[in-house]
């Protein structure tokens, strides 16, 4: 593991993009997996900034996000598709057709998780994995559970969860009660992961993610196990005085 540590969050973002510039400029046709949730929103911004400024190009990388609400389509403000569109994608070169959010619309749950997995597959894997981490240890949207799910599939969202994401909604009920998530093995199988944690509230956490046992009743412990693992972490999450 390599541990980057940041001043604080605009320094953490700072820090993130230029770990998503590197594979962006290494290798111009590279799959970056990519995530929601409000820790990655800084270093979205400033690889936009960076875009704009005629530094990156995005014109050959593909994209593949994490997770999606089951019941929220492309167009409604909390769907994670509304999200890439309008924190990255529309504001940087990528084809949009490159793009790949779950269909949490799909009339077949289990068929576009499948799907999900073939096209995965298909674009030879992930070579840049974007993680931020739940208040109870989840990536994407894998929750604590008794194993650890390796494909992409339906989850039903823990009760931490809904209550943690119920501040991006007008009110608990509007809450999506499942997601579709990539799996775990997806998400190993990624050449390099970058997570990304910021402030004191995610400080237990991410001490029993990178320190604790592995277990999936922690699903973040797993990226212990990466060969490959960057932490960009401010002081605040890593209980540094
Ligand atoms: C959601 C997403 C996760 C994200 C988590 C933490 O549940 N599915 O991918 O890591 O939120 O979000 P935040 O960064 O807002 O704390």
């Amino acid at each position: 593991m390599k541990l980057i540590m940041a001043k604080n969050y605009s320094d953490l973002s700072r820090k993130a993009a230029n770990v998503v510039s590197a594979t962006v400029i290494l290798h111009p046709n590279c799959v970056l997996g990519l995530a929601t949730g409000s820790t990655p929103v800084g270093m979205y911004k400033q690889l936009i900034e960076w875009y704009q400024k005629g530094d990156l190009d995005f014109k050959a990388v593909k994209s593949i996000n994490l997770d999606e609400y089951v019941g929220l389509d492309a167009q409604s403000d909390q769907s994670y598709r509304y999200f890439m569109n309008e924190n990255l994608f529309n504001h940087i070169n990528i084809d949009r057709s490159n793009t790949s959010v779950p269909n949490g619309m799909a009339a077949d749950i289990e068929r576009e998780c499948k799907r999900y997995d073939k096209h995965i597959h298909d674009l030879g894997g992930v070579d840049l994995q974007v993680l931020g981490i739940g208040n109870n240890g989840h990536i994407g949207f894998n929750e604590p559970d008794e194993a650890f799910e390796q494909e992409t599939h339906l989850v039903n969202l823990a009760q931490k969860t809904i209550d943690a994401n119920s501040r991006f909604f007008d009110s608990i009920d509007d809450v999506p009660k499942q997601a579709i998530t990539m799996g775990i093995k997806s998400i190993m199988q990624a050449k390099s992961i970058v997570l990304l944690a910021s402030g004191e509230g995610k400080a237990d956490i991410m001490e029993k993610a990178l320190f604790g046992p592995i277990t999936p009743k922690v699903p973040a412990s797993i990226l212990q196990l990466h060969p490959h693992l960057i932490v960009v972490a401010d002081k605040d999450a890593l209980k540094v005085v």
